[in-house]
């Protein structure tokens, strides 16, 4: 029970193209985990098929021991896509309302995961006219309704100042604490170190991964996007 995500020689196609290549991955429970590399690398593809919206070509994924897109895993995994959608013309309590009716097991309240996500003074506030940081939280809040216990976030702090970004990385901070998985993507090397351990991927492969002490450790450079820019090299 100690992993959350285990992929197995993963190969996916879209279209014509190959995406990923015998991709294989383990994530443990509990930790955050930065998935990392460059735009096209596979990221979102990778994301999508661990949620079990992605066809798979061959190979294995499990998410907390069951098969990827187990109808069992559908409340306990948040995802926030890439574009994270909020229902602009809905208050922010009224989205949380919509996504709690659509699962017969809610952990929390929405009012209590407005709370958690510093949000409970904009309640009754409509999602379009928040602010960037806020309608970034209430995408975060719809991931959390249901009984997750794993988050997938696709490039979560995108368009944030870095303000808000190491706002948002304190809330990641504070799920994980709570038993939390996070895995959350990014092609912003800074917030890496933010992350316990990292996956970097490339051109639908696994690069590197590990601690971002230990990227260091391999690759003899001080700044992320020199350890990066090193391990690319070395490839
Ligand atoms: N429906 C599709 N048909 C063909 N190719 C696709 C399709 N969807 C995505 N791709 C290709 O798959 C590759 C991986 O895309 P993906 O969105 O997973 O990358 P990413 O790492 O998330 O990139 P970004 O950082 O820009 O979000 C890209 O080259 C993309 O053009
Ligand atoms: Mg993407």
């Amino acid at each position: 029970m100690s992993t959350a995500i285990e992929c197995l020689q993963l190969n996916i196609r879209r279209g014509k193209n190959q995406i990923l290549h015998d991709l294989s991955l383990q994530v443990p429970r509990g930790v955050i985990m930065g998935l990392l590399g460059p735009s096209g690398s596979g990221k979102t593809t990778l994301m999508r098929a661990i949620v079990g919206l992605q066809k798979i070509e061959s190979g294995e994924i499990h998410v907390l021991d069951l098969p990827a897109a187990s109808k069992g895993l559908r409340h306990m995994i948040g995802y926030s896509t890439q574009s994270a959608s909020v229902y602009s013309d809905l208050t922010c309590l009224q989205n949380l309302q919509y996504f709690a009716a659509l699962y017969s097991v809610n952990e929390k309240t929405p009012e209590e995961i407005l709370a958690d996500v510093d949000l409970i003074k904009n309640k009754h506030q409509l999602a379009g006219s928040l602010s960037g940081g806020e309608r970034a939280r209430l995408a975060l809040a719809t991931t959390l309704v249901g009984s997750p216990q794993l988050l997938i976030l696709d490039e979560p702090t995108v368009g944030l100042d870095p303000v808000l970004r190491v706002q948002l990385w304190e809330l990641f901070h504070k799920l994980a604490a709570q038993g939390k998985t996070l895995l959350v993507s990014s092609h912003v090397m800074d917030e890496a170190d933010s992350c316990q351990t990292l996956i970097l991927l490339r051109d639908g492969r696994v690069l590197a991964e590990g601690t971002p002490a230990q990227l260091r450790e391999k690759t003899g450079e001080s700044r992320m996007d020199d350890v990066f820019i090193s391990l690319i090299g070395a490839a």
